[in-house]
């Protein structure tokens, strides 16, 4: 990308497309457009087709979607699959038709097969079964990252895809019948201790290990693996996505204890295990991006604490 290149990051009011806009702005990028999904609605075809013809994007971060924790992905199935199947074909093939020359499409190391080995590397995806409570979502995002390698072998399209871990930071979906847990766990102890109520119930057994990155790593990784030199990348990486995360995981019960302590809540915390734990864990392999040489900055405990200012800084424009 050239500083002045025309970006479009769509999804930019969230919380993985908000970072990415403020990385691109903090690097000199200086011609971004971030339309809400008002201003284009990607899943009507019409709609895509007329703003990639207007705006002429050059380069796309596909960071739009419908996002949701395990009780969100399992109850709201349909909206998931159908949404997300049809936000990605529509990026993806406007983008092919307008000459766009460089997209990053996002998948999730939720979409890995439930009992993959850990780490999970690259070439595990689509090799056992998966997940039952977020299977449409995953087969939405396996298309995705199947759109973008079919367009770039028929069309020599440069279509590209990262799998995050689970990503947290400022701009993050703080309500609880649609967050992921982090956030949720923010609330939750928040509210307690505000409201001086000395018991918080969390769901499931408190068992389930995962691997956090912050909104702003993610963003730069973002930007890197957009950057990176076309062979380089294809000498260095078999599959058509590369893990992003930081390398290390940690249960929910240790999260809890962190975000506990960060917040300053004193009470007794409930395990809920009528609620589902989902994957036991889903670490992943990132060695393949260490070896293109990016690595992920801020710990969890800096990444929490700075997620904890902006909640209390930012009270009026949370999304409860
Ligand atoms: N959060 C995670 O833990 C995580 C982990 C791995 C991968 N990812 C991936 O990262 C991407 C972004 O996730 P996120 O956490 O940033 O989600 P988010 O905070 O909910 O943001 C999603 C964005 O998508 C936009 N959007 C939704 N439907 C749209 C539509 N029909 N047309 C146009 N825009 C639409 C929304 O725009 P408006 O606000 O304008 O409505 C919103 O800004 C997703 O592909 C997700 O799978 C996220």
């Amino acid at each position: 990308m050239q500083k002045n290149s025309i970006i479009l990051v769509a999804g930019a009011n969230g919380l993985v497309g908000s970072a990415v806009v403020r990385c691109l702005k903090s690097k000199g990028y200086t011609n971004i457009l971030t339309p809400s999904s008002k201003e284009v609605n990607l899943i009507s075809q019409v709609a895509t087709e007329a703003y990639f013809s207007d705006k002429r994007p050059e380069y796309v971060f596909m960071a739009a979607a419908k996002v949701g924790g395990i009780n969100a992905n399992n109850t709201y199935r349909a909206d998931f699959i159908y949404e997300n199947l049809t936000i990605a074909s529509n990026v993806v093939h406007y983008s092919h038709k307008t000459g766009v020359k460089g997209l990053l499409f996002y998948g999730s190391s939720c979409i890995y097969p439930k009992f993959a080995e850990q780490p999970i590397r690259e070439d595990a995806l689509l090799s056992g079964e998966m997940e039952p409570t977020n299977r449409p979502y995953a087969l939405s995002k396996i298309s995705g990252i199947e759109l973008c390698d079919s367009y770039n072998r028929q069309y020599a399209t440069d279509f590209r895809a990262i799998m995050p871990s689970n990503v947290y930071g400022i701009g993050d979906n703080f309500n609880l019948k649609n967050s992921h847990v982090l956030p949720a766990l923010i609330r939750k102890f928040h509210e307690a201790k505000v409201g001086n109520i000395n018991q918080v119930t969390l769901w499931g057994s408190g068992k389930p290990r995962r691997e956090f990155i912050y909104a702003d790593d993610l963003a730069d990784a973002a930007i890197f693996v957009m950057n990176l030199d076309k062979e380089k990348l294809a000498a260095k990486s078999k599959q058509p996505h590369i893990n992003v995360g930081c390398g290390e995981d940690i249960s929910i019960m240790e999260l809890a204890t962190i975000i506990k302590g960060i917040i300053g809540f004193n009470g007794e915390v409930i395990w809920d295990s009528s609620m589902p734990d989902g994957t036991m864990r889903k670490l992943m392999d990132v060695s393949t991006l260490d070896e293109l040489g990016w690595q992920h900055q801020t710990k969890i405990r800096t990444g929490i604490v700075q997620t904890y200012k902006w909640f209390l800084d930012n009270q009026e424009k949370l999304r409860l």
